[in-house]
């Protein structure tokens, strides 16, 4: 790409929070950003569901579309940011589309970049423009540049992170209130920082896309979601965080990606002294691990119209001072298969299992026997108080074990008359994350 001194004219795809905020910066602050981006930073469309609303700039001088994908065939756009979100459907035809007539594309779209990267990086490498999609991956964190460029010359041999703001705040405030995680999804939901169906933020689902594309940068490889492991929030009770600090340890959803293994998104246990441990409430964070460097911790707004309209910025600056940057760092003719690189192997880890028991002789035992049959070495053993005949929490710390291992002994145990509810089970992560 060589750089030009004409007008960078942009089209925005969809008009939701992030989308509206990229337009208002942009329209608001033109002077600014094209002073910054040393031309001029032009919008000329956009489109959006409804057109009803006043979004806080000015439409003057801009064509509205009632069809998104009709941007990608206007001669005189350059760049499109697509802000409509879903791995399939509208945006993903418009991005294919936009590529293929040699326009740049910027998007926020994790799970199209999750399901779809390495076809899309093909179309943006074959036809010589820009894919970039910072604002995919924690918000306003510049994640995917600190990896992309600034570590590229590091051998990378671990990323760990916080990826889903929701999760942290339900999580953060359970711990906080010791309420359970219905009432306190239902109060994230009233305030508007959980969505009405938040199965992808709580499953998990939303932070995996996240970490695929972060190893896919990381360890040159096709992005596949499919490859990744991914267990999310649902289980935890607030009994669990006592435990866990009792324990030494506080509750988190965190995203772990090493080479030649599974991408794991997993609620686990953290040291309460490490660094993820103390980032809180909606934050993100990114740590990554890597020689000769060591450790970079990366701390920010992961959601939100401010912090991702920032990274759809940054990318544009690098698009209009044509600082050309391949998607995933390296040709996509170069990118391994994620699933025949790592297999479904997950390492073995220590984990923190809870079983809810009716507190009579002789249960210990059962639990026990199973523990022995699958010869799985527990560490730290707690009942907390005494209460005949009632169920009573009993928490067990293990040593390192197999996942698939502890499933099978914990449906085993599920299926003992003692055994009350399903057992809840989560890795302990040691302070080696930290590297
Ligand atoms: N819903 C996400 C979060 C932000 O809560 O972090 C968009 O990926």
């Amino acid at each position: 790409m060589s750089k030009s001194s004409s007008p960078l004219k942009i089209a925005i795809a969809g008009l939701g929070v992030v989308g509206s905020e990229v337009a208002r910066q942009l329209i608001n602050r033109g002077q600014q950003l094209s002073v910054a981006a040393g031309r001029s930073l032009d919008v000329v469309a956009v489109s959006a569901r409804s057109s009803a609303s006043d979004r806080g700039f000015v439409m003057d001088g801009i064509d509205w579309h009632d069809d998104a994908i009709t941007l990608a065939d206007r001669d005189d756009v350059d760049v499109i940011i697509e802000m409509i979100g879903g791995s399939e459907g509208v945006a993903l035809d418009l991005t294919r589309a936009s590529l293929r007539r040699g326009k740049h594309v910027i998007t926020a779209n994790k799970a199209m970049i999750a399901h779809h990267g390495a076809e899309l990086a093909g179309l943006a490498e074959d036809n010589q423009v820009s894919l970039l999609f910072e604002a995919a991956v924690a918000g306003g964190i510049p994640a995917v540049k600190t990896l992309r460029e600034g570590l590229a010359g590091n051998n990378i041999s671990r990323i760990a992170g916080i990826l889903n703001g929701t999760c942290n705040y339900i999580l953060t405030t359970m711990e906080q209130t010791g309420e359970g995680f219905a009432d306190v999804l239902a109060d994230a939901q009233r305030l508007g920082y959980a969505e009405a169906e938040p199965s992808f933020d709580v499953d998990g689902i939303d932070a995996a896309h996240k970490l695929t594309i972060l190893a896919a940068i990381a360890f040159g490889q096709k992005p596949d979601f499919g490859a990744a492991f991914i267990q999310g929030i649902r289980d935890v009770s607030a009994v669990d965080f006592t435990f866990a600090n009792q324990l030494g340890f506080r509750i988190k959803l965190v995203g772990v990606a090493e080479p030649g293994q599974a991408p794991r998104m997993q609620t686990c246990l953290l040291p309460l002294d490490s660094q993820l441990a103390k980032v809180n409430g909606v934050l993100n964070a990114v740590e990554f691990h890597g020689e000769p460097i060591g450790s970079v911790l990366a701390v920010g707004p992961g959601a939100g119209g401010g912090a991702t309209s920032s990274a759809v910025l940054a990318d544009l600056m690098d698009i209009a001072h044509a600082r050309g940057s391949l998607p995933f760092g390296q040709p996509v003719a170069q990118l391994v298969d994620t699933a025949d690189q790592v297999g479904t192997a997950v390492a073995d880890t220590p984990f923190y299992v809870r079983l809810m028991v009716v507190d009579e002789p002789g249960v210990l035992a059962g639990v026990t026997n199973i523990l022995q049959r699958y010869a799985i070495s527990v560490e730290s053993l707690i009942q907390q108080g005494r209460a005949p005949g009632d169920t009573v929490a009993l928490v067990m710390t293990t040593h390192e074990t197999a996942e698939p291992i502890l499933t099978q002994a914990l449906d085993e145990m599920a299926g003992l008359t003692s055994v009350k509810a399903k057992p809840v089970a989560m890795p302990i992560l040691s302070a080696d994350l930290e590297g």
